[in-house]
């Protein structure tokens, strides 16, 4: 027998009446509702204030689940799918006539994802449906990284927040889809492009508006703090060209020249990738807190992860 949560029967039954619950996953957190109600996806769009064009991630909790909505499932993202899932990688596939319009934004591909988060994985193994999530911020705001996060953007407004702790990769999902049976990366994330060659070997990569039509939510602005925020080469310069202003310095590692500014943040301070990107979000939640006149991000080594944070980081400066 399974021994199921409160928490996770409260979520179960609030996602069951087509209400939402915010969703712990090991990348963002996400506002999840049933994929095949109207109304639960309406109230995604509208709490989110997100355009109906940007099509929304399905999430499921096995491998199976991929028949039920989508025609497709070509070789490549099969290898994809047993190297990754659960974890942080989406997966484009032409959609069957069951996956509703909404959820697609009217495109014949669907968004598919096995989240890997124990939690979420159990919820959802809980539920007579798949859900759709996206990261649970307001159009174009940072991504959520902890449940307190998601509630300080829709406090009064969400049912619940599935408390499932920091989130540990701290960006969203990679996303690849397939055009002749040979992936392309759509958005750069989570996983890296190296981790992905890994397994299918050489894959393009089209991670921006112009480039990736087919990721209608690939804006240029997004995942933007209310602080003006810079991404710069030379830090001191621009430091020397802003005397008067309060600075706050988001910086790879501690290894650096000293800076004299208001207040310095390290992704990491021993310039690990993978931990600057499970702080990317938290620390740039914090510094928007601190009443800056603006934010100097630093870019990091343009490889693996680093590649990923530089892309966030270019859309918060837009
Ligand atoms: O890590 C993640 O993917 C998180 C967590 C909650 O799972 N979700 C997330 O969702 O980042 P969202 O809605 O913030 O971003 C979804 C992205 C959008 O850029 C959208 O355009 C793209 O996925 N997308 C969804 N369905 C698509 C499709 N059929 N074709 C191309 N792009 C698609
Ligand atoms: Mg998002």
């Amino acid at each position: 027998m399974t021994i199921v949560s409160k928490d996770l029967l409260k979520a179960a039954e609030i996602l069951s009446k087509e209400e939402l619950v915010a969703i712990p996953t090991e990348t963002v957190y996400g506002l999840a509702g049933n994929i095949y109600s109207e109304t639960a996806i309406k109230k995604i769009f509208e709490m989110k204030n997100r355009p109906f064009f940007n099509p929304l991630i399905v999430h499921i909790h096995s491998v199976e689940q991929v028949e039920d909505l989508a025609v497709d499932f070509p070789e490549k993202a099969q290898e994809l799918a047993k190297a990754f899932w659960p974890g942080s990688l989406t997966l484009v596939l032409k959609k069957n006539d069951k996956v509703p319009d909404l959820i697609t934004a009217g495109k014949d591909t669907v968004g598919i994802r096995m989240p890997n988060h124990s939690l979420t994985l159990e919820l959802l193994r809980n539920l007579d449906f798949p859900v759709a999530a996206p990261s649970a911020n307001p159009f174009t705001h940072i991504s959520p990284t902890t449940a307190q996060h998601v509630k300080n953007y829709f406090d009064g407004k969400l049912e619940m927040v599935l408390d499932g702790g920091n989130c540990t990769n701290g960006i969203e999902s990679t996303i690849v889809g397939f055009e002749n049976g040979e992936p392309v990366v759509y958005r750069l994330g989570s996983i890296s492009v190296e981790e992905i060659e890994r397994v299918v070997g050489k894959v393009s990569v089209r991670n921006n508006k112009e480039q990736a039509p087919n990721a209608p939510g690939m804006l240029e602005k997004h995942y933007a703090p209310r602080t003006k925020t810079y991404l710069v080469q030379d830090i001191s310069a621009f430091i020397k060209q802003h005397p008067d202003k309060k600075i706050g310095l988001l910086l790879h590692s501690t290894d650096h020249e000293s800076f004299d500014v208001s207040s310095i943040t390290y992704l990491s301070k021993t310039g690990n990738l993978k931990e600057a990107a499970s702080r990317l979000y938290s620390a740039m939640h914090e510094m928007d807190q601190l009443d800056l006149d603006m934010i100097i991000a630093q870019r990091l080594p343009d490889y693996d992860l680093g590649k990923s944070i530089n892309d966030r980081l270019e859309r918060a400066t837009k």
